[in-house]
């Protein structure tokens, strides 16, 4: 299967962006704690070059925790502050304050010789579609005052929107698109759900999700849906799964056929939501 992206107003975001940034000190890039390559462009080095920058590895809560930790390290070495987030959890605003105030401290101590107290730090949100943009703004100042869904390249008048952590954040985020070097970065967004389902193929999809299940996350599957799992010689493994997960389900059909696109369905909704345990599909 061919996994592909239609990045639609990719110029004229990029565009607005680039004005945006020039009014902004820190850029918080979002990016998916389960898949940090292939849900980030890296284009925002040098779209955000001379800016304070801070990484929010979000959806943390689905993501192996050992992982994650060694995305902080690969961050660091790169000179980027990285951090681990959950936008859904509460209290994002105070647990964001002391690493915003870290990250943008040489502009702090600028603004305290010059005599000027608390002013606050001007921040843009960026990263591609479905990371948590909108969820980690709204939880950020606390109400849900952030559009949710994408709309690239609209531009509206910019607003700021305070927080309580002597920050203002630009009210829309910058959308950055993925980039696609190789097919597995398509993969690795379709099994998360970031790209439409309606333009894939649903059984190839969880086949190779399957693929990546068995080899980096053995047993779980196994162990969720109580099956038996299948020799390391089956000559179609994933097929096999699907069907005893048909199976194990009731997902039947006429004639008590296993009904394998319901089957790979189930699997991929289960797998995003995180039910198989925290499962980290990229390490760096
Ligand atoms: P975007 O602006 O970057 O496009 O993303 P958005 O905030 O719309 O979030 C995309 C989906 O990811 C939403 O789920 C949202 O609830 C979920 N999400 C955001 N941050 C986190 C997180 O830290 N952990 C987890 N587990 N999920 C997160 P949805 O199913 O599209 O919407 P909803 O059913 O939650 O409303």
């Amino acid at each position: 299967m061919n996994y592909q992206w239609y990045p639609g107003h990719m110029t004229k975001s990029v565009r607005a962006m680039q004005e945006q940034l020039k009014l902004i000190d820190l850029v918080i890039e979002i990016v998916d704690a389960r898949i940090p390559f292939s849900s980030r462009n890296p284009d925002i080095d040098k779209l955000g070059n001379g800016k304070f920058r801070l990484v929010i590895l979000n959806k943390a809560d689905l993501a192996d925790p050992n992982v994650t930790a060694l995305w902080k390290q690969h961050f660091a070495e790169k000179g980027i502050k990285a951090v681990e987030c959950n936008a859904k959890a509460p209290g994002l605003a105070k647990t964001m304050k002391p690493i915003i105030a870290e990250v943008c401290r040489e502009k702090i101590e600028r603004d305290k010789k010059r005599g000027i107290l608390n002013r606050p730090i001007r921040a843009m949100i960026c990263g591609i579609p479905n990371v948590g943009k909108s969820t980690y703004i709204n939880s950020f100042i606390g109400k849900a005052a952030a559009k949710t869904g994408n709309k690239p390249g609209v531009t509206r008048s910019n607003q700021w929107i305070r927080t309580g952590a002597n920050v203002e954040l630009l009210d829309t985020p910058g959308i950055l698109w993925p980039r696609f070097e190789d097919q597995t970065v398509g993969m690795h967004l379709a099994f998360i759900g970031s790209m439409n389902d309606q333009i894939l193929i649903v059984e190839e999809l969880a086949a190779d999700l399957i693929r990546f299940l068995e080899t980096d996350a053995a047993g779980k599957l196994e162990e969720y849906y109580h099956i038996e799992g299948v020799s390391a010689d089956s000559e179609h493994p994933e097929a096999a799964l699907l069907e005893q997960i048909a199976r194990s389900r009731g997902f039947l059909k006429k004639g008590d056929e296993p009904d394998i696109e319901k089957a790979a369905a189930q699997t991929l909704e289960d797998f995003r939501a995180g039910r198989f345990g925290r499962i980290s599909v990229e390490r760096p």
